[in-house]
């Protein structure tokens, strides 16, 4: 398949002042192709530390290419990698892992490490999530956060393995919450704190977001009629100086749906209601079809309507491991200060 092979060069030879950069800001983490933009849609290949993880998300690769593909980086980079392969085209490839295109090496398959911004993260090539345990597009909303927290109180929703919340506490805020429901992806946040020892600790809070949200914002609870409801933690109501809001594109639980396409609002009202005056709510929406004028348009009209008006709005693109022919990534943030 010489076409990859060319592809692959092509995004490596642009990618060689972005990667002295990252290399210069203690980062060895990030994507190396990004097969949907750079000619090959449905591959992408990542570097996390010494992990060089391989996911294919159409079609299965043909095996005999991933022993060239690490060479291949392991020259270019200079240095040894363990590949990590996830094919994750078929429903099930999140559970059956038994078809030899899985196997990977024991050694490949180890905990280990990489470091973004100076901070430490655990990497895993296989657990109980399809995601890697670091989402590399945020980066620059993770290094903005570290940039801008001296002194602040910080609310990191969704907070998956509290990456958001980890540059916070290396940006020297006063006192950092991560907030998830997945027990697992908090566990992750916390080997990721232990990774980090000389940070300032963190609270995580297990909790569906919008009871969590409703509680903070000093919202009545949504009843849903004929329902009863789970039990969940309370919280005292209380506003933050920095609030991080970066859902899923879908989920549903039993206190509601998180929809970025249709009901935005419901997940943001809250949000903003939890943001200190004078302070900033970082937003996120990693909603491919939804387009960043309209979305900011129905985010500043939200706020408005809400009596919490935007006296600015900034917003930040991925880096450029993640090239976007249109100029319409995926992943749109907006740092709102309210
Ligand atoms: C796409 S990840 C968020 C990424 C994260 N903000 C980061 O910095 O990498 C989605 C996270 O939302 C959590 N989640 C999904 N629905 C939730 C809900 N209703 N309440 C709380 N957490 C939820 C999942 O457990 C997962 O950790």
């Amino acid at each position: 398949m010489p076409s990859l092979d060319l592809a692959l060069r092509a995004a490596l030879a642009r990618r060689q002042e972005l990667l002295t950069e990252l290399h210069g800001q203690a980062t060895d983490c990030y994507r190396l192709f990004h097969g949907s933009q750079e000619g090959a849609a449905g591959l992408t290949i990542d570097r996390y530390g010494a992990q060089l993880l391989v996911q294919s998300f159409h079609q299965p690769l043909e095996q005999e290419r991933l022993p060239h593909f690490a060479a291949y980086y392991e020259d270019a980079l200079g240095l040894p990698l363990q590949l990590v392969y996830n094919d994750r085209s078929q429903g099930n490839s999140r559970i059956d892992r038994r078809d030899s295109v899985y196997q990977n090496p024991a050694s490949a398959l180890e905990d280990m490490t990489a470091r973004e911004w100076g901070i430490h993260y655990r990497v895993r090539g296989r657990h109980p999530g399809q995601d890697p345990l670091l989402f590399l597009d945020l980066r620059n909303a993770r290094g903005w956060v570290k940039t801008h927290s001296a002194g602040l109180s910080v609310l990191n929703l969704f907070a998956y393995t509290c990456g958001v919340g980890l540059c916070a506490a290396a940006g020297g805020a006063r006192e950092v919450w991560n907030l998830d429901f997945a027990e697992g992806n908090l566990a992750v946040g916390r080997e990721n704190a232990a990774l980090n020892p000389d940070l300032a600790p963190m609270r995580f809070v297990q909790s569906d977001y919008f009871p969590a949200i409703r509680q903070l914002a000093g919202l009545p609870m949504a009843r849903r009629h004929g329902h009863k409801l789970p039990s969940y933690p309370r919280l005292e109501p209380r506003r933050f100086d920095l609030v991080l809001l970066d859902p899923p594109a879908w989920a549903k639980s039993a206190f509601g749906t998180v929809d970025l396409l249709r009901d935005y609002q419901s997940l943001l009202k809250p949000a903003l209601l939890c943001t200190a005056e004078g302070g900033t709510l970082i937003c996120c929406n990693n909603l491919a079809k939804v387009e960043l004028e309209d979305w900011r348009a129905q985010v500043l009209r939200c706020a408005e309507k809400l009596g919490r008006p935007v006296h600015d709005c900034q917003t930040l693109a991925p880096a450029a491991d993640f090239p976007s022919q249109d100029a319409k990534p995926p992943l749109k943030t907006l740092i709102l200060r309210l």
